[in-house]
């Protein structure tokens, strides 16, 4: 091999390192990943779409999420069922970019323009969690879905208690709209991974919040050499 081939390889295969080294360290940034963050500061394009998306099996309408999120979407539904009784609904989940670029703008029409107060609930095209297929607004059947009333309900009182047994966090708490964005909104659930969502659950603070300090670990261990979490 000559040497200027050589040194290219030897400098490819050490960004590579680099590069793999700073995804885990900002994991948020990781599109593929279970902890990418969506929001109105950091968005997706309109050709970003999900590798792979099902169909959940689950009641409902909008049911495409990523399969890892879809699987614990059928078991924490077939676990609220179990356990109260209540059928949870699937209202929305895999949005694209166009769908919510018409989302966006029907809200507009309906509250003559103010963007403000449009995105009191409603994400620009882009800024949109539902892009990723890692996000549900969940409904109970016959009673209550994308509006306040679903935090009264039986299964909307399980699911924000359980919900991070099968992988999900509350997205747009109470009280975090000065750091999410949003109004509260107890039916918007995002897919993080089983390992991490009770962390997230119990910290109780915004996945922006917790993503911080979460980095912040991350660092620490890799100069360490240690794992996280
Ligand atoms: N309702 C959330 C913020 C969305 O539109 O993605
Ligand atoms: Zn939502």
């Amino acid at each position: 091999m000559e040497l200027w081939t050589k040194l290219v390889s030897i400098l490819a295969a050490g960004t590579m390192v680099l590069g793999g080294a700073l995804e885990e360290a900002a994991p948020q940034h990781d599109a593929n990943g279970t902890l990418f963050l969506v929001n109105r500061q950091y968005m997706v394009t309109d050709a970003y779409e999900p590798a792979e998306l099902v169909e959940a099996q689950v009641p409902g309408q909008v049911r495409q999420m990523r399969p890892e999120a879809a699987a614990a979407l059928e078991e924490m539904y077939a676990a609220c069922k179990e356990e109260t009784g209540a059928t949870l609904i699937s209202v929305s989940g895999y949005r694209s970019y166009t769908k919510q670029k018409n989302l966006f703008a029907a809200k507009l029409r309906r509250v003559n323009n103010k963007v403000e107060k449009a995105q009191e609930y409603v994400a620009p095209p882009g800024a949109s969690e539902h892009h990723l297929g890692l996000a549900m607004d969940v409904g109970q059947l016959n009673k209550a879905a994308l509006n306040e009333k679903f935090a009264d309900t039986v299964g909307g009182i399980w699911v924000k208690e359980n919900c991070w047994r099968f992988g999900f966090i509350l997205r747009y708490g109470e009280e975090w709209e000065s750091v999410t964005g949003y109004k509260y909104e107890p039916w918007h659930f995002r897919y993080v991974g089983k390992e991490l969502a009770k962390e997230i659950h119990d910290a109780n603070v915004p996945f922006e919040t917790w993503l911080i300090d979460y980095r912040v670990r991350v660092l620490q261990n890799m100069l360490k050499g240690e794992e996280t979490p």
